[in-house]
């Protein structure tokens, strides 16, 4: 699949990238007014759809705009669009915004009809090889709002923030706030205290990810210890083990915070043994489980 045969889903029709266009007084544009999901595709089929339209529900009930789709009728349209960009593992991101208003105003439009985009990009699984090199990553304030629960495509501020770990030679920023280690920029964190697999517990501060629920699922069915509380920065600068999740990046050790080794700088051995069960994972989902 390369960009020029890419096709995407815009309000009802499906048509090549290039010529899917949106007003320039499209609300997401103008205030980012608008929330998203991304879903990943192993082998056509869809990795917790349910949990992603669920929270696509949340987000939209948080920013007062209605699922302009069924829950089937999302399902129909991500699956066409999986099977006209087949051949590799897809990565399906779809946002719904508040539309297209006559001029520019805060106040939400009477009778506007949602815009809603998706597109599915190639989703390049990183190797177990090169996921056990892990990543660096660096602590940041988290200056974002308190409504991160929200899947809202208004990112300025996680844009902002990863680029400065990007500017360190980082590839992910652990945010804090009021001491504790919130998530990342674009994944939730875990870290791994005297054997046990700490991640901070949902609420506004953070995106109730669907790789975060799932690897906390996996830990209790194979009766590896976990805890969902708040992680304070001390702790996450004596953890054995950090790592982070997201739909994209699977789960991903950090083997360095701020330029220090985390324990011996190198994938640990929980970290080992669940990545082991994630791929098995992946493979009932690839085999129709
Ligand atoms: N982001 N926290 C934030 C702020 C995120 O943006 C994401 C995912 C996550 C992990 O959620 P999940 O496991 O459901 O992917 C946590 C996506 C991948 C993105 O913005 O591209």
């Amino acid at each position: 699949m390369n960009d020029s045969e890419q096709i995407v889903y815009l309000n009802g029709e499906y048509k090549a990238i290039g010529d899917a266009c949106v007003s320039v007084l499209d609300r997401g544009f103008l205030f980012g007014d608008g929330v998203y999901e991304v879903i990943p595709a192993y082998g056509g089929k869809l990795l917790r759809l349910d949990s992603h339209l669920q929270r696509l529900n949340n987000s939209l009930d948080a920013i007062r705009l209605k699922n302009p789709m069924s829950g089937s009728a999302w399902a129909h349209m991500l699956d066409q669009l999986v099977q006209k960009n087949a051949g590799t593992d897809q990565s399906l991101y779809l946002q719904v915004t508040r539309g297209v208003a006559a001029k520019r105003e805060h106040e939400f439009p009477d009778t506007v009809k949602p815009t809603v985009f998706a597109m599915s990009s190639v989703l390049a699984s990183v190797s177990r090889a090169v996921a056990e090199q892990g990543i660096k990553a660096v602590t940041l304030d988290d200056i974002r709002w308190r409504a991160c629960n929200i899947k809202t495509t208004a990112l300025l501020a996680n844009t902002l923030l990863r680029q400065q770990a990007s500017d360190k030679g980082a590839s992910e920023s652990i945010l804090i706030r009021d001491g504790n280690a919130t998530e990342g920029t674009a994944s939730n964190v875990f870290v791994v205290l005297e054997g046990v697999i700490v991640t901070a517990p949902v609420s506004p501060l953070l995106l109730p990810g669907i790789t975060r629920d799932l690897v906390l699922e996996l830990a209790a069915k194979h009766d590896m210890p976990c805890q969902e509380r708040d992680i304070s920065e001390a702790e996450l600068r004596k953890a054995s083990e950090i790592w982070i999740s997201s739909s994209t990046r699977e789960i991903l050790p950090v083997i360095k915070l701020d330029g220090e080794k985390v324990a011996n700088g190198k994938a640990g051995p929980v970290w080992q043994k669940m990545i082991d069960i994630y791929q098995q994972y992946k493979q009932q989902i690839r085999d129709g489980a």
